[in-house]
């Protein structure tokens, strides 16, 4: 299979300056810009004058589109009265299952709760008890209430709220808004230079333009969208990911994409975006049972019901083997109308909206992809493999997921590493610094027909889904080759987003079959059990031929986090 090394589109119709681009307008971007345009940490002086650097917030859509918003649970931190960094870093690893970066998870947990605080201070309005203290809730995998939420389950909207008006009304930030990132292009030392875009405006940014710039952060999120059922909107195309690789970089531990087990149900065959029923609804007493009404999450984890999402995943699907049913169900009946209609009002709306009542109804109930614990491999500073990007939320890996995202650390990953691009940034590029010249053309090589998108996305659900084999992702590849077969020379918004797909579900499929052990969220039922000697990571690099290729880079003995400690009676 060849993959294009480069996007085919118009030679740039202009050229623009900036400091920095910031790509994806979730929790991540919008952190990075906005603490880039504040100026150096500890600095009244600097911050009130801002920090000198222009940035520029380039994202697919409008501002507040991305996956953040659609986020229902909340965001973990150790904020409790009787909850420590310890307790949330020990949780972390144990779902991890051995491939988190334990300094990358300290960071996270230690950091937090204070990131946390800043964006309380930004605006954001996390939902308080009777007393003013913040309200916790608990969801799968955590031994502790650390999950802070907002407008019951609409964490991830108050979230953007805050940060979208916050942005807007910061002078140092620019926002072009509809624009697609085609390609990095380098430096004439190799690193990173300048963005191609794509701009669907009206006004002097038209059509296909590059942006240089000293620094390049990628925030742009997901890529659910390679799988005929997801939770991530329309947006989630692996755009950065896929961009990412084209322009050399190492891309990590794709094969650990998370299945939420509890997405609402719409018949067999629903595709697209799907609604998400919160596990936030189990942290406060809703159970799963089958057709018969066991619960049949008793006597398969100590946490039942909360246990960790790959355990619950696996579970659902099990039992709807062996019962042969599409769903399962959940039962919060017991919430009665009041706390449906106070906790969580999102879903409520959903569900009403469909004919569901949940108080006097079970709930359909069924995995589907949500979302990517791998991406672009970065340090802790967010740096990537290449000179001058970064990489940012769930377009990034950090090393905090290892192989399986404990509940609600995706909004604080964003958050917190944000910040600590933003400070490194700020540290490096100092305003003013001349930008230096670019190494190679800008032209184009080659661009997927945007018609196989579907055939993509139900491939991917078929064979490289939850349950995988040896057989499957071999299918997987095969057709993945078919498909890259199928070029156009007619580049456009829904070409460039399938070559993204094509070539971020190549290097999910490549990273799968190479991993042969079952790990977290990668399920390998060839190989049932987790593997000491596969104790490590998978770099993926697309080749100069178009091709994927995975390294594995075993984690020293040293480093492997242990599970257990604090929170683990
Ligand atoms: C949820 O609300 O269940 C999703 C939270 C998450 O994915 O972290």
């Amino acid at each position: 299979m060849s993959l294009p090394r480069r996007l085919l589109a118009p030679a740039p119709g202009w050229i623009v300056e900036t400091d920095v681009v910031v790509v994806g307008s979730g929790i991540a971007g919008l952190t990075t810009a906005l603490r880039i345009a504040a100026g150096p940490v500890g600095s009244d002086a600097g911050r009130q004058a801002g920090s000198g650097l222009r940035v520029l917030v380039v994202t697919k859509d409008v501002l507040a589109a991305g996956s953040t918003r659609w986020a229902q649970g909340g965001i973990a931190a150790a904020l409790g009265p009787d909850d420590t960094a310890a307790a949330h870093l020990a949780d972390t690893l144990v779902a991890g299952v051995g491939l988190c970066d334990v300094e990358a998870v300290r960071v996270l947990v230690d950091e937090g709760p204070q990131a946390v605080r800043e964006l309380i201070e930004l605006g954001t309005r996390f939902d308080r008890t009777s007393t003013g203290e913040l309200s916790l809730t608990r969801e799968g995998g955590h031994h502790a209430d650390r999950i802070a939420h907002a407008g019951g389950d609409a964490t991830g909207a108050e979230i953007e709220r805050a940060l979208v008006a916050a942005v807007l009304a910061t002078p140092g930030i620019e926002v072009i808004e509809h624009a697609l990132v085609l390609d990095l292009l380098p430096t004439a030392a190799g690193g990173a230079g300048a963005v191609t875009l794509h701009v669907m405006g009206e006004g002097q940014l038209d059509g296909v333009g590059a942006v240089r710039a000293r620094a390049f952060v990628l925030a742009t999120g997901g890529i659910g969208q390679v799988y005929a059922a997801t939770t991530n909107p329309p947006v989630s195309t692996g755009d950065g990911v896929a961009a990412a690789l084209r322009a050399g970089a190492v891309v990590r531990d794709l094969e650990f994409v998370q299945f939420h087990p509890t997405v609402l149900w719409l018949g067999g065959g629903a595709a697209g975006q799907q609604p998400l029923v919160s596990e936030a609804v189990r942290g406060e007493g809703a159970f799963l049972v089958d057709e018969a009404g066991t619960r049949f999450m008793r006597g398969q984890h100590e946490l039942a019901d909360l246990a960790p999402r790959d355990v619950v995943a696996k579970a659902i699907l099990r039992r709807m083997r062996e019962t042969g049913a599409e769903h399962v169900w959940l039962d919060a009946r017991h919430f009665g109308a009041e706390k449906w209609r106070v906790r969580f009002p999102t879903i409520l709306a959903t569900l009403t909206s469909l004919g569901l009542d949940p108080v006097s109804q079970l709930i359909p109930v069924a995995p589907a992809c949500h979302y990517a614990s791998g991406g672009i491999a970065t340090d802790l500073t967010g740096r990537t493999s290449v000179a001058g990007l970064y990489a940012c939320g769930e377009a990034a890996c950090t090393g905090v997921h290892g192989a399986n995202r404990l509940a609600s650390n995706s909004l604080l990953e964003g958050l917190v590493f944000g910040r600590r691009i933003a400070d490194d940034v700020l540290s490096t590029v100092p305003a003013g610094t001349p930008l230096v010249d670019l190494g190679i053309d800008v032209r184009g090589m080659g661009v997927a027909a945007a018609g196989i998108r579907h055939a993509l996305q139900q491939e991917m659900s078929a064979d490289a889904g939850v349950i995988r084999d040896a057989a499957g992702l071999g299918r997987a590849a095969g057709s993945l080759q078919k498909l890259a077969a199928q070029r156009t020379s007619d580049p456009r918004t829904e070409s460039w987003e399938a070559t993204n797909l094509l070539t971020v579900a190549s290097a999910l499929v490549a990273a799968a079959g190479r991993r042969a052990e079952t790990r977290g969220s990668h399920w390998r039922e060839d190989y049932p059990e987790p593997d000491e000697d596969w104790c490590g990571h998978l770099d993926l690099r697309l080749g100069p031929d178009g091709t994927i290729t995975t390294d594995f880079v075993a984690i020293p003995s040293s480093a492997i986090p242990t599970t257990g400690g604090p929170g683990h009676a």
